[in-house]
């Protein structure tokens, strides 16, 4: 099928006319065909091709111009400056590739050319521990790329890496037992912090706790029947709490999806054996290090990845070791992408470069961190809660959707109730969504949920709302699937299509860099180009074909904002 998106669909062209202009050898080059506010679209490829054959920019775009075969897509090219070609596209080329996005279930938006298997490590909370902003950061980050990629045709596996073993589950099972068996229940209703904290305190300030906590790790490593049991208890609390949380966000992660760091224990011993055996890893003080090539201690000195502690332990670093291999060898990765915060950083770029090392990451398999900033608070530091303790995750979200239910109330009083609680919940969960996932992923943000729950400026709620205009335009109409043509005349009408046509390419652009916040900032643009058209262009009261061109214009428009939001993970009710 012919791309929706009328930049990919000139590239073929391009690839012609340069062939036939400047011979096969430069058939390659990227036309680099962009949005321009001085065109439809803008081309720059005469500027380096004319450095390359040492020729004027401007022959070398009048020499394409000539070559180029585009009748039927372009109706207008003007040579600008030193050699920019500024296109003018022709309407029922725009009109007719938009009345076939609405005709498709994907919207026109093409499968990715390589189809991947890819891995995403995502949310990955600790047994018994809270789950804190961080955690909600990797939730909503690896939820949307998750979908993202799975729409673009890849298969996904979703990894929660939990944090299930070691040391400190010694002193758990021990503050569960002197508590009773039927304490867990706490755990599952969210009172890890508080279990963890009162755990925590005992063992440091009563030796017989702490001997018996530590008596404890070794009968759990040892598979001790008994320990593994309340072992067990602990983890399925957590775990019921985490589903909790989830369920509220939306978050596609299921049971099945954890695959939590005791999952790698067995496999552990295995491979150190392995890698001493190979001389892969060296003994150096006691502890098996690997060492990997590039990495230095501050002093100069190489740093290496600790595969098995001096006292025989394992830690993060062999669990992550253990899993590459996993993921590669066994769920037949073609792609890993690991959402952890950006401190982690230099920790997974060793242990993918120490997992290249070792031979089971090979080079055609992609491995990514994809990091983020941190969540500051309103004053800029760190997060935290009002009473200073860092902020439990369903506090915060509860307090979202509270806020946004004060939000629908004051716009609209008169909504049944049912209705103001489910939009409360939608505009507040997209609310911190939507902050998420709208800014640099990189970088740090703050966390302020008054901004968040606003229905004005770049937030969830402006989009939420966007999407829900057209939808009450098609209900007024009595038109679900409008019949007709899209024949953009006007100025926003063009702007619009323009818009709704590099759905797609922003898509791809998403699933390559891994930045949801292209999707965002597209999303965002196409509301306001919306908007403008709804202010400049009357639908309802337009006649005839204008006004089911219109009408097929709100339709797309409604669908493109529903899909970019469910990539996203966002809820688009449709009616506010
Ligand atoms: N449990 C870790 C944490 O809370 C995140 C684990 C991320 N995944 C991984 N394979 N290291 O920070």
């Amino acid at each position: 099928m012919t791309p929706i998106d009328p930049a990919t669909a000139l590239l073929p062209r391009f690839r012609d006319a340069l062939g036939r202009a400047f011979g096969e050898e430069h058939a390659g080059a990227d036309p680099m065909v962009r949005r321009s506010d001085r065109a439809d679209l803008q081309v720059n490829v005469a500027l380096g091709l004319g450095k390359k054959l040492g020729q004027p920019p401007r022959q070398v775009a009048e020499a394409l111009v000539k070559a180029l075969q585009v009748d039927d897509l372009v109706e207008r090219i003007e040579i600008a400056g030193p050699g920019f070609l500024n296109m003018t596209l022709r309407a029922d080329w725009l009109g007719a590739a938009a009345d076939r996005a609405l005709e498709d279930d994907r919207l026109g938006v093409p499968f990715a050319e390589k189809l991947d298997r890819v891995v995403i490590d995502y949310s990955s909370p600790n047994v018994a521990k809270e789950m804190h902003v961080g955690h909600l950061r990797s939730t909503v980050i690896g939820d949307a790329l998750a979908r993202t990629l799975g729409f673009l045709g890849h298969t996904i596996l979703r990894q929660n890496h939990l944090g299930d073993w070691g040391t400190p589950f010694g002193m758990l099972i021990e503050h569960l037992l002197d508590l009773g068996e039927s304490a867990s229940a706490e755990v599952s209703v969210g009172e890890l912090a508080a279990f963890y904290k009162a755990a925590r305190s005992k063992f440091d300030s009563d030796p017989g706790f702490a001997e018996r906590s530590r008596k404890r790790v070794v009968s759990l490593q040892g598979g001790d029947a008994e320990t593994l049991r309340l072992w067990r208890i602990l983890v399925d609390a957590s775990q019921k709490y985490f589903e909790k949380v989830y369920a509220l966000l939306g978050t596609q992660l299921v049971r099945e999806d954890v695959c939590g760091e005791s999952f790698y224990n067995p496999r552990l011993q295995p491979l150190a054996e392995e890698l001493e055996r190979e001389g892969k890893a060296q003994i150096d003080q006691g502890a098996l290090c690997l060492f990997v090539p590039g990495f230095k201690n501050k002093d100069g000195s190489p740093l290496p990845l600790i595969v098995r502690k001096a006292d025989g332990g394992f830690g993060y670093a062999a669990t992550d070791l253990a899993g590459v291999r996993y993921r590669v060898g066994e769920l037949h990765a073609t792609r890993i992408l690991v959402v952890v915060g950006a401190p982690q950083a230099q920790h997974l770029a060793m242990i993918f470069a120490g997992s290249r090392a070792c031979g089971w990451l090979p080079e055609n398999v992609r491995c990514e961190h994809v990091a983020f900033g941190s969540v500051l608070g309103t004053d800029k530091r760190m997060f935290r809660s009002r009473s200073g303790e860092s902020a439990r995750l369903i506090d915060l979200i509860e307090e979202a959707i509270d806020r946004a239910r004060a939000e629908v109330e004051k716009r609209w009083p008169d909504i049944d109730p049912e209705t103001k609680a489910s939009m409360a919940k939608a505009v507040g969960v997209g609310a911190i969504k939507y902050a998420d996932l709208s800014s640099d992923r990189v970088k740090d943000y703050v966390f302020d949920l008054d901004r968040m729950v606003q229905f004005e400026g770049n937030t969830g709620g402006y989009l939420q709302y966007a999407h829900a205009r057209p939808r009450s335009i098609l209900r007024k109409a009595g038109e679900d699937r409008p019949a007709g043509k899209i024949s953009p005349t006007e100025k926003a009408e063009r702007a619009l299509v323009l818009e709704l046509l590099s759905f797609g390419a922003t898509v791809q652009a998403v699933g390559e860099t891994l930045e949801p916040h292209r999707l965002c900032g597209y999303l965002y643009n196409l509301a306001a180009r919306y908007n403008e058209f709804y202010d400049q262009c009357p639908v309802l009261k337009a006649e005839g074909e204008v006004r089911a061109s219109r009408l097929r214009l709100c339709a797309l428009t409604a669908r493109t904002l529903e899909q970019g939001l469910s990539l996203l993970g966002i809820a688009a009710p449709d009616r506010m």
